[in-house]
């Protein structure tokens, strides 16, 4: 019995200095809300009442340890109320007129007036809604209900790089193409911090290369611009955009020549104004605004700015340099062995400290495929040097171009072929000398053969003159 009366005391003390230290939970319209009874209870064996903005009205939703139970089917609270096992009530996708103030009970006539738990709104929104661009202005806004009688929360906002910001209501700045992403809004009360999220959009082209591209005659080549990932076409028509180019720029000083041009209409296409037989990539409907080619050329080298002007008239750029692998050669790619050749493989300019050249000579040749210098110099080729020699660009461990150059190397006549030559030539003179006189011979003789043939056929009558 004195145990029961512990108890029963202890119980009571802990209702009492629970139900007064009433829980404030922020939430922002549509999200769900958990709010757990003030101690615990299970719905199997205890009696449960929440209740609804006044703690003498009908219960919001009970249940009993016999399996009785009221959640209301209809009206604000239609398909959004829920007891959870530990007789926590759940409100799903929590809408303006589920803010307020809730009681737990486990009698009705208990005697608890302090209420258990206060849902008080927070509301994030941002001006403009619609994707920005970088330059636009921006102001983002977190507002906190704030309890009457009570501190108002801290409040302050995190770019979505997870720095934090000013605490300055409402957030005004700047954007650039970095603010692109989640912003949270943390709201701290009581040492609780509660975190709200919304997205910014800010339309922008991917980040252009750090390195130049690099190519050759044996190289692929492409030229890289694309919207990111999260930027689909739809968001970029709801900007503005009046227009969207290529232009090259073979050297600084000269002017851009213009080589493609999208047609904005649907469905989106890239008209050529020039097209160096460059390709627009296959999927420019996912926003790839990249051209490409099989083979690079030696005229690719330049700056390709590719760029989109938007109505406001901002113009959103991204330049990629083009740098080619060219192999140079002298006297010439035909040669006759033990002449000199000098190869040079180079982009036209000295090398960056940090990208190496190697000469791959082909298999069979004298020089094997150390490291070489950019420029080689063979004093005397031979056959085994016909072939593709290859020059590789790398950069690490990455291999950024290479070029090719195909040698043809004729042997070169030695002595003893010259012997050789001189022999079969004289061979073939006494042959022919050889076969002239005994024609000759045959000739005389058949001549004189037939003189006699003719004395013996047709012989004269010899008395005729005679007589
Ligand atoms: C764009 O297309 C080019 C050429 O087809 C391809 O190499 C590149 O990876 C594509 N880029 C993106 C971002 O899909």
């Amino acid at each position: 019995m004195k145990n029961l009366i512990q108890s029963i005391l202890i119980l009571i003390a802990v209702h009492v200095s629970t139900a007064g230290a009433e829980e404030v939970i922020y939430a922002q319209v549509g999200e769900t809300v958990t709010i757990k009874p003030p101690w615990s209870v299970s719905l199997q064996k205890d009696y449960v009442y929440w209740l609804f903005n006044n703690v003498h009205s009908p219960p919001l939703a009970w249940s009993n340890p016999l399996g009785g139970k009221e959640i209301p089917k209809d009206g604000h609270w239609k398909d959004r109320l829920s007891l959870a096992a530990d007789a926590s009530l759940v409100i799903k996708n929590i809408q303006q007129e589920n803010f307020g103030t809730f009681f737990f009970k486990q009698s009705l006539s208990d005697k608890i007036d302090s209420p258990t738990c206060k849902i008080l709104k927070l509301n994030v929104s941002m001006n403009p809604h619609f994707p920005l661009l970088p330059g636009d202005f921006l102001s983002l806004t977190c507002s906190a209900e704030t309890l009457q009688g009570h501190k108002k929360p801290e409040i302050h906002w995190l770019n979505p790089r997870g720095e934090k910001m000013s605490t300055i209501q409402p957030l005004t700045m700047k954007v650039t193409s970095q603010d692109n992403g989640q912003w949270t809004c943390v709201v701290t009360n009581d040492k609780k911090e509660k975190k709200a999220k919304i997205v910014v959009t800010i339309v922008d082209l991917s980040p252009a290369p750090l390195r130049p591209r690099y190519t050759s005659k044996s190289w692929p080549f492409t030229v890289p611009c694309s919207l990111p990932a999260h930027i689909s076409w739809q968001q970029i028509n709801a900007t503005g955009i009046k227009e969207v180019h290529w232009h090259f720029v073979p050297k600084p000083d000269l002017s851009p020549q213009r080589l493609f041009s999208l047609s904005l209409k649907n469905p989106l296409t890239w008209e050529a104004d020039q097209d160096r037989g460059l390709r627009p990539a296959p999927d420019l409907k996912r926003g790839n605004l990249s051209l490409t080619r099989n083979r690079g050329t030696e005229e690719d080298r330049g700056d390709y700015v590719c760029s989109l002007k938007f109505k406001n008239g901002v113009t959103l750029n991204r330049t990629v340099h083009v740098k080619v692998l060219q192999i140079t050669y002298s006297p010439a790619t035909e040669l006759i062995s033990g002449q000199q050749l000098n190869l040079n493989c180079s982009l036209g300019h000295p090398l960056p400290s940090d990208l190496r050249m190697k000469w791959f000579p082909p298999q069979q040749s004298s020089l094997t495929s150390d490291h070489h210098p950019a420029h080689l110099t063979i004093p005397e080729v031979g056959t085994r040097d016909s072939g593709k020699w290859r020059c590789e660009l790398w950069q690490k461990d990455t291999r950024l171009t290479s070029a090719e150059i195909e040698l043809k190397i004729e042997p070169r006549l030695s002595v003893s072929m010259l012997v050789v030559i001189c022999s079969v030539t004289v061979i073939v003179l006494l042959l022919f000398i050889l076969v002239i006189i005994l024609y000759r011979r045959r000739q005389v003789r058949m001549r004189h053969l037939r003189h006699r043939l003719c004395q013996c056929k047709n012989p004269k009558p010899k008395g005729f003159y005679r007589t």
